[in-house]
């Protein structure tokens, strides 16, 4: 009852204004490629990415928003971002034991294409579908959710079109940061500025700018606090500069 109330009450609010930058999504990586089959196989309802960390399955989820998503959209981080935080950004506040139906009321209204990134379960992911529209989930592990697709994302293929389109990142690059990549992608796994400091002989809050601006070019993924990791294909690029 009490959600059937809470769900009327938030279907007459609209939430004010835009989408809030933090939750919109990011573009895609600059260099992003393949991935054409899954990108067909997205429609509209629920589609969820699954697979290993960093295979790349927020990067497609991204670029099929970016490619062929329309309306606003909605970026909700589920390892990240608090739903009370997210609902507050749209001017919305609620108690705590409302808060799902809320969000579900405001991706209706709102109709949001949605992407519940990181998701860890079907049972946290449930309560937020709205009753229609497209939502994207990404996850570790399969969901089966009903009636969602399931797409398995799997290693890219190493796709000889990705070295053109790194090495036009990489020609870009000042020399600190060009560097930095070729010395630092030989840690096989992933590390933190103290130990890029380390290697490349420089100071950490150098080197620290430097690791930041290859995240924003997509060369370097940020995975965590102040931990850093190459894409295996990015990786193979980097290490083969050395020798160039
Ligand atoms: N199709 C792609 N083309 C180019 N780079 C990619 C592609 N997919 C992933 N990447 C890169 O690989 C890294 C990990 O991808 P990400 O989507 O964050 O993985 P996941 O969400 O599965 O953990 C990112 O740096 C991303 O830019
Ligand atoms: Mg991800």
């Amino acid at each position: 009852m009490r959600e059937v109330l809470a769900a009327r009450a938030a279907g007459g609010i609209r939430g004010r204004g835009d989408v809030p930058p933090r939750f919109r999504p990011p573009l895609p990586p600059r260099h992003f490629v393949g991935r054409d089959t899954e990108l067909a196989r997205i429609r509209a309802g629920v589609t969820v990415l699954h697979g290993p960390g960093g295979v790349g399955k927020t990067a497609l989820a991204l670029e099929w928003l970016r490619e062929k998503g329309s309306g606003d959209q909605l970026c909700v981080d589920l390892a990240a971002h608090d739903l009370g935080r997210v609902l507050r950004a749209f001017g919305l506040r609620t108690e705590p034991e409302d808060e799902q139906a809320v969000f579900r009321a405001l991706v209706a209204r709102r109709q949001f294409t949605l992407l519940l990134d990181n998701a860890a379960s079907a049972e946290q992911v449930t309560p937020l579908l709205p009753a229609s529209g497209t939502v994207l989930v990404t996850s570790r592990s399969r969901l089966d959710l009903p009636q969602a697709r399931e797409i398995a994302v799997g290693p890219l293929p190493d796709d000889e079109r990705l070295g053109p389109l790194l090495d036009r990142s990489y020609v870009e690059l000042p020399e600190r940061q060009a560097r930095l990549y070729r010395l630092c992608a030989w840690e096989p796994d992933a590390f933190g500025v103290p130990v890029a400091a380390a290697i490349a002989g420089e100071p950490e809050c150098d080197v620290e700018d430097a690791l930041d601006d290859l995240v924003e070019k997509a060369l370097l993924t940020e995975v965590g606090d102040d931990a850093f990791r190459f894409h295996e294909l990015v990786r193979a690029h980097a290490r083969a500069k050395r020798y160039q």
